[in-house]
């Protein structure tokens, strides 16, 4: 029975929706999960009603609402203030996102693309000066994000161990206290940024809100710092996931992988279709704020209700034959960026800084290979976003 489900749960090979979740592709289009706290919440595992749904105003991503689900007891009666973009809704919502979105437009990401293509160099020759092996995560997947991020925003680089293991604490806990504690210290980094560059500006994308919006009064200081700390983390923690766990799928599957070595310009389907098959970011929330009718059941006011990318983007009367990876099939309309107000507002920036770093990676490391037995190299819990712990490589 689909009641004994619990979600979320950790995936048995990480390029697969868990194993356990088996049951929930035999009840699509939506049906019921326990989460930790013996709470039953709606789970949407079927594309046409994710779609549906997530652009549906009746449900809330207010994570202040008492009703909200929490997926973990670390987020459980988080007190942190409010979540900036994701955490809000319209108008509020729509609001905070203009200010932001011509900086993330397909035109101003074609712009840094140099300049990405230039971190990424850079990172590949510091591996092969030190030599193989290498960790790939902290040597290359991690800091080809973090490094554009900071370069877009303004945050000086030099603090990215600070933010970054700020981030991980955030997401990852263990404890309540834990999150909360990470909040706080980002926020504060944050707060002390803009204001040093409220007397020495700098180019980056704080440093035109500040002009902008900031001195014009449109946004005040705590605003601007919690739109900041959600840009830095969502900028560094998804994409680093993505090339991590994109490398170790495309070295385990080496008959997709030669075919994309002969003809690199696959690589933006290739992309594509490892968002779809990878869903690093499995588990939205939301909580419904009426009664909502749809796919034969009605989702009642306060109801929790989450989306398994995962299994959505495994939905094989839209993606035939879903658990193969093929670069060949129509993938775009995958939701492993979401979709509806809330989809990702950094998704032009994430495909560049995967293509580039997968296309060059693969280009210059022609021998390429892990060097570890695959089913030993960690991943992570099922209850975060998902990717290699480590990657241990060799070339
Ligand atoms: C491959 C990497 C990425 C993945 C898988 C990803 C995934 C997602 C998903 C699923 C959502 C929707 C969440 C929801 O509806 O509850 C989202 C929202 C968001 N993402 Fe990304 N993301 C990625 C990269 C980035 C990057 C590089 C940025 C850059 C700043 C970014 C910034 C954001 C922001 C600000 C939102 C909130 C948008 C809103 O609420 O209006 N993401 N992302």
């Amino acid at each position: 029975m689909s009641e004994t489900v619990a979600f979320p749960q950790d995936r048995t090979c990480p390029y697969h929706p868990p194993a356990a979740y088996a049951p929930l592709r035999e009840t699509r289009p939506l049906s019921r999960v326990t989460l930790f706290d013996g709470r039953s919440v709606w789970v949407v595992t079927g594309h046409a009603e994710a779609r549906a749904l997530l652009s549906d105003g009746r449900l809330s991503s207010d994570r202040q609402n008492a009703a909200f689900p929490a997926t973990t007891k670390r987020f459980k009666g988080l007190t942190a203030r409010r979540t900036a973009l994701l955490g809000v809704d319209d108008p509020e919502h729509n609001t905070q996102r203009r200010m932001l979105i011509p900086s993330f437009s397909v035109k101003r990401i074609a712009a840094l693309r140099p300049q990405i293509q230039q971190t990424v160099d850079r990172l590949i020759d510091g591996m092969t000066a030190k030599g193989a092996p290498a960790e790939l995560v902290s040597a290359f997947a991690l800091p080809v994000p973090s490094m554009v991020i900071c370069a877009l925003l303004g945050v000086p680089y030099e603090d990215h161990e600070f933010f970054e293991a700020k981030s991980r604490q955030l997401l990852r806990g263990p404890e309540l206290s834990d999150v909360e504690e990470a909040r706080h210290s980002l926020d504060g980094y944050l707060r002390d940024l803009i204001g040093r560059k409220r007397t020495d500006p700098g180019d980056g994308l704080l440093d035109e809100l500040i002009a902008q919006r900031l001195e014009t009064g449109q946004t005040d200081v705590e605003e601007l710092v919690a739109l900041a700390v959600i840009l830095l983390i969502a900028g560094h923690e998804t994409t680093a996931n993505m090339i991590s766990l994109g490398t170790f799928t495309l070295l385990r599957h080496p008959e997709q992988l030669a075919e994309l070595r002969a003809d690199p310009s696959l690589m933006s389907e290739a992309v594509e279709e490892l968002m779809r098959f990878l869903s690093i970011a499995d588990g939205m929330l939301r909580v419904a704020t009426e009664d909502i009718e749809i796919g034969g059941v009605t989702i009642g006011a306060d109801d929790g209700v989450v989306f398994s990318t995962s299994v959505i983007n495994r939905d094989e009367s839209v993606f035939p034959d879903p658990d193969s990876l093929d670069w060949h099939r129509p993938t775009r309309h995958h939701l492993a960026f979401g979709f509806g107000i809330h989809q990702c507002l950094g998704q032009n920036l994430a495909r560049a800084e995967m293509e580039i770093a997968l296309g060059s990676l693969f280009a210059r490391l022609p021998g390429l290979r892990l060097a570890e037995e695959p089913d030993r190299i960690p991943f992570k819990p099922g209850d975060t976003i998902q990717g290699m712990i480590e990657l241990p490589v060799a070339w």
